[in-house]
């Protein structure tokens, strides 16, 4: 359409109208295409202004410009630092209101005062997060040589001293207190033979799954069944209990229910009953404080069917129950492990 092959700027001397809208041209042109000279929209122009006066702004109030060591502070002396800094003040005074009641109070004390009890269920949550769900699963659902702390079959104890003691000082950690037994290795340390073993696992099967016939029971000889419940007696008793229920002072499992540490299927037993296990948990006195510890066994204690002491006890039905009653104080508040 034009002739002009102008690729000259539109300061030039000349003007190019266009013909078809009767703009002026920026006098650029690619292959017959022309570039409107239209000014800016009004509205546009507007907003840019704005958006550079309000940059102006920030920049003088607000930390805006790097410099060694940091960023200029601005006027308004803000920094996300002293944010969190206020905001962590704000909650440990409101914990400080609890925690001096906490710490003097006993295990019993907290238990029955639903404040007290949803400041420990709360914290203990968090500490249990970030000390033992590495072992103990984040449900606290545990896996196979780490117990589930949620059920009511406890090895050590569920009464709210003996987890208090257990998570103190440990199990098989070294230290005076820690818990420590050990199921000798029967097998391998030629105290009983092989086929004694076989029986003395064989009745142990029996005990779980009482049935004849049963797929993990097969049809044993009731002999062989006999003659393992007579190795158990003298055996195994001492420590798991004549009938089998375990004993808390060995930390020595129920053999009966069909809850199982290592696995309940035969050869996972032969092998427990042959090689013994010893399981060890890190003594959390030299690693926690003793609040975070009291908080935890009350948590325990309520998440796995905690056993009472002889003291009456006013358990809220859930832990839930108890956040939500206190809901103000009770989240979780601490600080996300780096
Ligand atoms: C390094 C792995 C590990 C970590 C971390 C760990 N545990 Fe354990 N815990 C174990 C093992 C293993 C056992 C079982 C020991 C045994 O066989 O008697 C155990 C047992 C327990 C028991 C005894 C359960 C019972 O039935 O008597 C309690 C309670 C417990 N742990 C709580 C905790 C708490 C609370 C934490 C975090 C502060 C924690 N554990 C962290 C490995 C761990
Ligand atoms: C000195 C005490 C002691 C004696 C004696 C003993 N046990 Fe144990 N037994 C334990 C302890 C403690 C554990 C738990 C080991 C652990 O937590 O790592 C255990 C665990 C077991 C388990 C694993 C249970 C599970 O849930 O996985 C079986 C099975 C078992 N014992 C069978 C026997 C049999 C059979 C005998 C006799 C031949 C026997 N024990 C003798 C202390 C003993």
């Amino acid at each position: 359409m034009s002739d002009k092959k102008s690729n000259k700027n539109s300061a030039g001397a000349h003007k190019d109208i266009d013909e078809v809208s009767g703009v002026e041209t920026t006098g650029h042109s690619w292959d017959g295409l022309k570039e409107l000279n239209n000014p800016l929209p009004r509205w546009w122009v507007w907003v840019f202004i704005i958006c550079i006066i309000w940059s102006i702004w920030y920049f003088v109030v607000y930390p805006s410009w790097p410099v060694p060591g940091g960023a200029t502070e601005g006027m308004g002396g803000y920094t996300q630092y002293k944010e969190l800094e206020e905001s962590q003040a704000e909650i440990r005074a409101r914990q400080d209101v609890y925690l001096e009641r906490f710490e003097n109070a006993s295990l019993n004390e907290i238990l029955n005062d639903p404040e007290l009890y949803a400041f420990a269920i709360a914290g203990g949550a968090a500490a249990f997060k970030d000390n033992c769900a590495t072992c103990h699963g984040t449900g606290a659902e545990g896996g196979k040589g780490y117990p589930n702390l949620n059920d009511d079959d406890w090895l050590w104890g569920g009464k709210l001293d003996e987890i208090h003691q257990t998570l103190t000082h440990g199990i098989r950690a070294g230290g005076l207190d820690t818990r420590v037994s050990q199921m000798p290795a029967f097998g391998k340390e030629g105290l009983l033979t092989r086929d004694e073993v076989n029986n003395v696992v064989d009745f142990v099967l029996s005990l779980s799954h009482p049935h004849q016939g049963d797929e993990t029971h097969g049809d044993v000889p009731q002999e062989y069944l006999a003659a393992g419940a007579e190795i158990f007696q003298q055996q195994c008793a001492s420590c798991h209990g004549p009938d089998a229920k375990g004993k808390h002072e060995f930390g020595a499992p129920n053999l009966t229910d069909a809850i199982w540490l290592y696995g309940g299927d035969r050869e996972t037993i032969f092998k427990t009953v042959y090689n013994a296990r010893g399981g060890m948990m890190p003594a959390w006195g030299e690693r926690l404080d003793e609040n975070t510890i009291k908080q935890l066994t009350v948590y325990l204690h309520q998440l796995g069917g905690g056993e009472k002491d002889d003291a009456p006890v006013l358990i809220p039905a859930t832990a839930e129950e108890a956040i939500e009653d206190n809901g103000q104080h009770a989240e979780p508040e601490q600080q996300p492990a780096e």
